[in-house]
């Protein structure tokens, strides 16, 4: 029998992290997505506005993406903007969009010393020109990154992104002049998704206990391990993680087959 390599210390900056004793590391999720909820509860029971718990969510995603660059996961995606945020009030969206900006100047230095590679899923070309922007420094100052993949879902819905799949697939069967439809497949529709260039989601995380998926990769997580726990997004730590990666890797995957 392969004996298991652990690891049984994490070094942060701050302090050492003891990992859970069950963490195989040979086993990791490839790629874990998390719904990041309950920014807006954080604040509320602290009587602070909603914008607090969103700036207390930017700390969490911080410690989190660091832990997952550690750890040695492959792919991270988070959903920090879904084209149903649009709905919040505007003073909320705007200070969304400046925390995302904040957060994207500020962060390139931390990604390039973690060697994290950063990306961006979702309809990109209606989101502000000054957010683009941003967007597109970030993509090229980490593009030579070889570790961690960091994704950032911002408006995106999984809907949208089937529809804009499909559309896209349909033009370019339309141009070759071959519009069969025995040439859509899964593998097809697959290559047409934001996700193209990303492994499914082995685990799909959310904070704050509720159990939807809200027009998450709907497409992608179809054989995810789903992991809810009712701790509320600001308060998710590296421990957090490491739970929901321990817990995991206790589950038989069967992708709908026998074992
Ligand atoms: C849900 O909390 C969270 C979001 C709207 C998206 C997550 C946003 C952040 C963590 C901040 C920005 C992120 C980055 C990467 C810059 P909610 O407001 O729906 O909480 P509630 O359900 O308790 O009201």
């Amino acid at each position: 029998m392969r004996m298991l390599v652990l690891r049984p210390v994490v070094k942060t900056r701050t302090s050492e992290t003891r990992l859970p004793p069950q963490i195989d590391l040979a086993r990791l999720p490839r790629h874990i997505a998390i719904i990041m909820d309950g920014n807006g509860r954080w604040a509320k029971k602290r009587r602070l506005p909603r914008i607090a718990g969103h700036r207390a969510g930017i700390r969490a995603v911080r410690q989190v993406v660091e832990a997952s660059a550690r750890l040695g996961v492959g792919c991270l995606t988070l959903y920090a903007f879904s084209v149903e945020n649009w709905k919040r009030p505007h003073t909320e969206v705007n200070l969304l969009m400046s925390l995302l900006r904040e957060y994207l100047k500020r962060e390139i230095p931390e990604l390039n010393k973690h060697n994290i590679r950063f990306g961006a899923i979702g309809r990109i070309s209606s989101l502000p020109p000054s957010v683009q922007k941003d967007l597109r420094t970030t993509i090229e100052k980490t593009r030579k990154n070889s570790g961690l993949r960091l994704t950032l879902a911002l408006n995106y819905g999984g809907r949208a992104e089937l529809i804009d799949a499909v559309r896209d697939l349909v033009t370019r069967l339309e141009k070759s002049g071959a519009l069969d439809v025995d040439a859509i497949t899964e593998d097809e529709l697959n290559r047409h998704l934001y996700t193209h260039d990303l492994p499914d989601p082995d685990l799909l995380i959310r904070t704050s206990g509720e159990m939807r998926l809200s027009n998450f990769l709907l497409w992608q997580v179809a054989y995810s391990e789903i992991w809810v726990t009712d701790t509320l997004w600001p308060d998710f730590k590296e421990q957090d993680l490491l739970q929901a990666v321990a817990d995991f890797q206790r589950r038989e995957r069967r992708y709908g087959g026998l074992v």
